[in-house]
């Protein structure tokens, strides 16, 4: 470690976006809708075909603007990048039998970019876009046809991009399959399905033999490159120390770890068969898989942090709540965000340190940050010291993990330039260091204007995080 800083030397600094959140030109190049295309809402809105206004359509344009985001990026010291190459471009329907060249092409263009700027490239293969063609022919991940669709994509992209991507992550927030109303996004599971537990266990098993060739497929073409499970991790507390709740909390732990025990480990843990039966979850597994997924486990843990949650034994999981919560009840030690997220630096540091006392693997933080509604003051100036605040707190915990002994390797903030929110689809909930002069109907000139916190973290990355 750095002595003076606590970071690790070369410890990767940077930010983190998903395509379908910040490249607009939904149907350009050759693209076709992806499953984010329908949501006119965020999740929390639910699915509409017939919706006037799409948040995705047009998005932030990144994808005729990468270059000069890019520049800002680098100025900012940025040496790592991680996005999302959107299945849709690719494969636009997903059963084409030759890739579209010209989506492959613009990943390219955008990957060489970053290279040239002395930036890394991290990928989640899959974030929340699948080809919407696919899901009306066949459904979401439960069914099985999905492996192959994937794995072709997969096998293009790692082909292609041989040399020029380092971190591939096989699912974003993998665990999500199995969380209401997220279930869409993370396998294309209507919330409102019947069986909706069957089918999205279903789903995630599927996703687990995916994730599993896809590291093999990574591991094949480029040995240099190295797969990583991405979970959502939301550090779980009792609501007291009534021994219900903490059983009703070590529960809820299970079931998150559920996800990254199997990609990590390489088999299904067993805690989860009393909750199979319980719940009447049949997974069914053809022969092999459970050896493709012993063999194949991810070299990596990384995870989005945005909160913690408190847990009773009252309380019911998937939590189909309505607005802004998905994380049980309210912790009345902890301050909140405008959207209600529990704000919880510490919670980080307990997350690392947890995650590496189980599986002693390097971990990476690859989302983090705060939304907040930003003001453009008179002289054009953005004085964001709210998320300074809130990033420097969650460094300084992540620094604290270090010294716990914890490996951790890079940290890749949500959102630094502001981008479409998943949850929402609103422009007003910003995470950005970089403001983006839009507003929740995409009306604005699309200017980009530094922040407060621009400054702040190129100072915080020259210094290696010593200047927190
Ligand atoms: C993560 C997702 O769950 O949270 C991102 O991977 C998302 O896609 C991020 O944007 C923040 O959530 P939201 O709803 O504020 O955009």
């Amino acid at each position: 470690n750095d002595k003076r800083s606590g970071f690790p030397r070369g410890f990767y600094w940077g930010g983190a976006i998903a395509a379908n959140q910040a490249e607009g030109a939904y149907l350009e190049g050759g693209k076709l809708p992806s499953t984010a295309d329908i949501k006119s809402q965020g999740f929390f809105g639910g699915l509409r075909r017939d919706a006037d206004f799409y948040p995705t359509h047009k998005a932030i344009d990144f994808y005729h603007r990468y270059r000069q985001d890019l520049k800002l990026f680098q100025e900012a010291n940025f040496n790592i990048f991680r996005t999302s190459i959107n299945w849709a471009r690719i494969f636009p329907t997903g059963e084409e039998k030759e890739p579209n060249e010209n989506g492959l092409q613009f990943y390219e263009d955008l990957f060489r970019e970053a290279k040239s700027d002395g930036i890394t490239i991290m990928i989640t293969i899959s974030h929340y876009e699948t080809p919407l063609a696919l899901v009306d022919k066949y459904g979401g991940w439960d069914n099985r046809a999905f492996i192959d669709f994937y794995l072709r994509f997969v096998r293009t992209i790692v082909t292609r991009y041989k040399g020029l991507v380092k971190f591939w992550l096989t699912f974003n927030e993998i665990g999500n399959a199995a969380v209401v109303p997220i279930c869409w996004d993370a396998a294309c599971i209507d919330p409102k399905s019947d069986h909706l537990l069957q089918r999205m266990y279903q789903a995630a098993h599927h996703q687990f033999v995916a994730s599993a060739l896809a590291t093999k497929i990574i591991h094949e073409i480029d040995p240099d490159a190295k797969a990583g499970a991405m979970i959502a991790y939301k550090t779980v507390y009792p609501y007291t120390c009534k021994v219900e709740d903490v059983k009703a909390a070590e529960d809820a732990k299970r079931k998150e770890y559920f996800f990254s025990d199997v990609q990590a480990r390489g088999y299904y843990p067993s805690y989860i068969r009393r909750y199979f039966e319980e719940n009447n979850i049949h997974v069914a597994m053809e022969r092999g898989d459970e050896e493709i997924i012993r063999q194949h486990r991810v070299d990596f843990i990384s995870f989005s942090y945005y909160r913690s949650r408190v847990v009773s034994a009252g309380y019911e999981e998937p939590a189909e709540k309505t607005t802004d919560s998905l994380e049980g009840l309210v912790n009345p030690y902890l301050p909140k965000t405008d959207w209600g997220w529990t704000i919880d630096p510490d919670g980080l540091r307990l997350a690392l340190n947890d995650l590496y006392d189980r599986y002693q693997m390097p971990l990476f933080v690859v989302e983090n940050g705060l939304g907040a509604k930003d003001i453009v003051e008179k002289d054009g100036s953005i004085n964001d010291t709210y998320r300074i605040e809130y990033l420097s707190a969650h460094m300084k915990a992540m620094k604290e993990a270090i010294a716990d002994g914890v490996d951790l390797r890079g940290y890749t903030m949500w959102g630094p330039i502001d981008i479409v929110s998943n949850g929402t689809g609103q422009m007003s909930k910003r995470y950005g260091i970089i403001y983006v002069d839009l507003d929740d109907y995409g009306k604005g000139t699309g200017k980009r204007i530094k922040k407060k916190s621009f400054d702040w973290y190129r100072e915080v990355i020259a210094s290696n995080g010593e200047n927190l």
